[in-house]
């Protein structure tokens, strides 16, 4: 994302300062670049430092301000109904590993919290999975019997805080939940401190593995390592965005009368909820969809905002916001050494919404990997795997194909609205001649008109109206309304048009 001037900045963005450090100026090297300022890149940059090495880190935006910026944070082990699907679809070992390395990851922020002296509302909280649905009671009662079968802290109980009954939950203790901007500007004190380097507004457009270069628009950097910790791999690289599906959601956070839940929720029925309390407020999250549907995106704030209504006493709805994040098709992240790159080029992403602990995991494998460390972990995450039978070369022009049809079918038939149909506030891809071309009105009624062309392979973009901004629906890239590109992986702003 890598911007603090997303049309709805988040309770956690709202309440921290910008981050900003200087631009890259000229050329630079270090043992390890990093490249993103999240979690990941933040994480896996302190641990380096620790561990004696030379780090530089950039960032297209400000710290922290990319999915970190505008998450939930719950800082937990229990994602779901993960350990039942880790084992039916792998093996218990599998299982047992993945949840290893998550709850290591609580330990670790808790460590960093405490070395660094990082004011970040870190708490110790038990976390929730439920249901209200019958049918999902069975499900629910088996991840917890498996998850305490794998050494988890785990419990089954239908006994909770939530102003409404449950048909089951299980529940993990000892998890935590933090303000994640405040722990990620802290993260890049205690970087500066040890002697890393990091420099924002500084966005990354090639990154060379074989020669350990990444190319900006401010100057280039090398390093032995090169860490790709840009929440999906920019461009083509180890065609990840072939591999991973893009999924927004939405946050609000209120001020209720009465008692908050102490503990941390989330539903297991469709849509979702998750709940969780922050210094003042009741975060309320969940209406998850594929990015770039086309379709009135102010309406999941709407079904956030009456679903509080309807089960606590709202006083008043401070902040709302939404993110987006990727999940792997086989649903385990992917972090270790970049698949179709020479050793020395890393990366970290595909977290499904849980990279609190996931990107602190990433940090820890990353540390050992380019220190020469063994890591239990590795093997669960392994960035290498791809399907039997597959090949990169064949995943990315299969992908490509795919979008070429797509991109002639919605040109050849779709779009008649005019510009002149816009209202203030309005965006929408419009034919001018041949070319597609994203049109969107401000409200001062000028028309700012961009190409509908994804600068990452080519799809048509679509509106999104409660963000305001033109989505991807391919592979997830977003971009401004004036065409600057908000997320990746494309690293190219739409092209200007003419109307
Ligand atoms: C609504 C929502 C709620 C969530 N809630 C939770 C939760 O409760 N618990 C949990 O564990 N997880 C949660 N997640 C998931 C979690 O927020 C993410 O997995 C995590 O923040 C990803 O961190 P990251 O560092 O990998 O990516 P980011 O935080 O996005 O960081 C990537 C950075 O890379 C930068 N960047 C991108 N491209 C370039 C480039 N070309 N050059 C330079 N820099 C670049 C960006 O500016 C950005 O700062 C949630 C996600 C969503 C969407
Ligand atoms: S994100 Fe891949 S084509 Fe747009």
């Amino acid at each position: 994302m890598g911007s603090l001037h997303e049309r709805n900045p988040s309770l956690w963005v709202g309440t921290t300062e910008p981050g900003d450090y200087p631009p890259l100026a000229g050329d630079e090297r270090a043992d390890v670049v990093v490249v993103g300022a999240g979690i990941t890149g933040l994480t896996t940059a302190r641990l380096l430092v620790e561990a004696g090495a030379s780090v530089v880190v950039i960032d297209a935006g400000p710290i922290c301000a990319g999915a970190t910026g505008y998450t939930t944070a719950k800082v937990t082990s229990l994602h779901g109904l993960t350990y039942t699907e880790l084992a039916n679809h792998f093996d218990e070992g599998r299982a047992r590993l993945y949840g290893e390395a998550n709850e290591a990851a609580i330990a670790e922020v808790a460590r960093l919290v405490d070395a660094d002296g990082i004011e970040c509302e870190f708490q110790r909280r038990a976390h929730v999975v439920y249901t209200t649905d019958p049918a999902m009671g069975d499900s629910v009662a088996q991840e917890s019997s498996l998850a305490a079968s794998l050494g988890l802290p785990a419990s089954a109980s239908a006994a909770t805080e939530l102003p409404f009954d449950v048909v089951g939950a299980v529940r993990f203790e000892n998890q935590a939940q933090f303000h994640p901007r405040a722990y990620c500007l802290g993260l890049a004190r205690a970087i500066t401190k040890a002697g890393g380097r990091i420099f924002t507004h500084t966005r990354a457009r090639q990154i060379d593995g074989s020669e350990r270069t990444v190319v900006t628009d401010r100057g280039s950097l090398r390093g032995s390592s090169i860490v790709v910790a840009t929440h999906l791999p920019i461009n083509q690289m180890g065609a990840y965005f072939a591999r991973c599906e893009p999924k927004r959601s939405y946050a609000i956070a209120v001020r209720v009368g009465g008692d908050r839940p102490e503990d941390m929720y989330i539903s297991v029925d469709s849509p979702t909820r998750s709940l969780r309390a922050a210094s003042d407020h009741l975060i309320v999250g969940g209406e998850g969809h594929k990015v770039g549907e086309p379709h009135d995106t102010n309406e999941h704030y709407v079904n956030l905002e009456n679903w509080a209504r309807e089960h606590f006493d709202v006083k008043s709805v401070d902040y709302r916001w939404s993110a987006q994040d990727w999940s792997a098709v086989d649903g385990v992240p992917y972090i270790g050494r970049m698949a179709g790159n020479d050793d020395g080029v890393y990366v970290a992403t595909a977290f499904k919404k849980w990279g609190m602990t996931l990107g602190t995991s990433a940090g820890m494998v990353l540390r050992d990997l380019i220190t020469g460390r063994d890591n239990p972990w590795l093997e669960v995450f392994d960035a290498t795997r791809i399907a039997p039978k597959q090949s990169l070369k064949g995943v990315i022009s299969e992908n490509v194909s795919v979008l070429k049809h797509f991109v002639g079918d919605r040109i050849g038939t779709g779009n008649r609205q005019t510009v002149d149909d816009l209202q203030p506030g309005e965006g929408a891809v419009v034919r001018v001649g041949t070319s597609a071309v994203a049109a969107f009105r401000d409200d001062d009624g000028t028309v700012h008109a961009r190409s509908a062309l994804c600068t990452h392979l080519g799809c048509l973009v679509n509106f999104n109206p409660a963000e305001r901004s033109w989505d991807c629906p391919c592979h997830g890239s977003r971009f401004a309304t004036d065409g600057a590109v908000i997320e990746g992986p494309a690293v190219e702003d739409l092209a200007p048009e003419e109307l």
